[in-house]
């Protein structure tokens, strides 16, 4: 078998059929998949490359996720934390769709405010709106106060 250059390793094995999330700034694999709710229950399989040389970007994250498809508002969860990242959905190896995540103007529901006396930690709800995409900052609409990323996805 022929040697392969050192980029065709890198791009990894490509999948049959699932979702590549592509673009994503290096060092935030884990977070996406921290949004996605992608943990050891997952029953596909889940190939994460970390710090991988791009022209673009000099160095980014790559998460291909076996047998699962996203939801539009999974998507824009992505772009709080990986505000350049592309989603690539993958159907008999092809890719079938190529969508450019767009920041969202509301979070509802999908982190908590960090305000341990805000009415929402007792409540289990949460309601962020995007005060700016990059560097994140985020207001939680009940107790006002605007947070930035390190305060929001521990
Ligand atoms: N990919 C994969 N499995 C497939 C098809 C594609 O893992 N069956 C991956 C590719 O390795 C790449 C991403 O999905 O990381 C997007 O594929 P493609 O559109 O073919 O690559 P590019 O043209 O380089 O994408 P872009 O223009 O968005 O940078
Ligand atoms: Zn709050």
């Amino acid at each position: 078998m022929a040697e392969e250059k050192p980029n065709e390793f890198l791009k990894a094995k490509k999948i049959e059929t699932g979702t590549v999330i592509d673009h994503v700034a290096k060092g935030k694999a884990m977070r996406v998949l921290g949004v996605l709710g992608i943990k050891e229950d997952f029953p596909g399989t889940v190939t994460v490359l970390m710090n991988v040389p791009s022209s673009h970007y000099g160095r980014k994250d790559i998460i291909k996720i076996e047998g699962r498809t996203l939801e539009k508002k999974e998507l824009a969860h992505i772009a709080l934390i990986a505000p350049n990242a592309t989603v690539n959905t993958i159907k008999k190896y092809a890719v079938i769709d190529k969508y450019v995540v767009q920041t969202p103007s509301l979070i509802e529901g999908v982190m908590p405010c960090p305000n341990p006396n805000c009415i929402t930690s007792a409540e289990g709800i949460s309601r962020l709106s995007v005060v700016q995409a990059h560097p994140l900052r985020l207001k939680c609409s009940f107790c006002e106060k605007v947070y930035g990323e390190a305060d929001l996805l521990r």
